[in-house]
């Protein structure tokens, strides 16, 4: 067969990284990137409407990863079946996504200074404010995503101060091997130490609150 014939292989790829990083509003530049042939897998959203949930908390959904897996896997088959290219889009991708499903995982960062103000603006408690920037700190998702797909196919991205439009370009570029892939270059634990700001994000029982502090008097 003449090699111009051949079909392209069609790509996958994944966008993930904690909550509030960035990942829908990214996600929805590189499809228009990526052309109208792209399914986008919204884990969220296929979660919800598949039942794969297993309770709801104040944290979140509990989902049902071992189920959401299934429909993914499932997804990803069919939508290789008719020959698009696949974006799944969600802070799971590590727990549902096999790697021989993926080519790219791209995981977005951004400062938890930036990520807290993301969470005001959801009227977040200050409690899941905090742990969801703890989180950031320490690259749970990255670090999840990293041990799931490995060095070859993951990529981090850091958003802070940049045009999710930037971003998204970097993630094409990245997808058509035109930039080379980056990984473990963020690291806002040493940032958050350096600026003494550790007892704002963790609690790590240095100061007392209001409630601590009247139980106190009354002793
Ligand atoms: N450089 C950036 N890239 C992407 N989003 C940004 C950037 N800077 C600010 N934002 C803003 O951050 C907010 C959170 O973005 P978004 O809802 O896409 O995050 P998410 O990762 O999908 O969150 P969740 O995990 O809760 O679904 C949005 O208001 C978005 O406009
Ligand atoms: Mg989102």
């Amino acid at each position: 067969m003449n090699p111009k014939q051949k079909k392209e292989k069609k790509k996958t790829l994944a966008i993930t990284g904690n909550p509030g990083v960035g990942k829908h509003t990214v996600a929805k530049l590189v499809a228009d990137r990526l052309g109208p042939q792209t399914v986008t897998i919204d884990l969220n959203k296929l979660a919800i409407e598949h039942g794969a949930i297993l309770k709801k908390t104040p944290r979140g959904l509990d989902v049902d990863v071992k189920k959401l897996a299934r429909l993914v896997r499932e997804r990803v088959r069919v939508s290789a079946g008719n020959n698009n290219d696949v974006l799944i889009v969600g802070h799971l991708v590590p727990y549902v996504v096999r790697p021989v499903d993926v080519d790219l995982v791209a995981v977005l960062r951004r400062s938890p200074y930036e990520l807290v103000k993301t969470f005001a603006a959801r009227r977040y408690s200050a409690e899941k404010s905090r742990e969801n920037a703890a989180s950031e700190i320490l690259g749970v998702v990255f670090s999840d995503a990293f041990k799931a797909f490995g060095r070859r196919k993951v990529a981090e991205f850091d958003t802070t101060g940049r045009t999710p439009d930037k971003t998204a370009d970097e993630i094409i570029q990245m997808l058509n091997k035109l930039l080379q892939k980056r990984a473990g270059v963020v690291d806002w634990l040493a940032m958050v130490a350096e600026k003494g700001d550790m007892q704002k994000f963790f609690d790590l029982g240095l100061k007392k609150g209001r409630k601590e502090r009247m139980n106190d008097k009354g002793k």
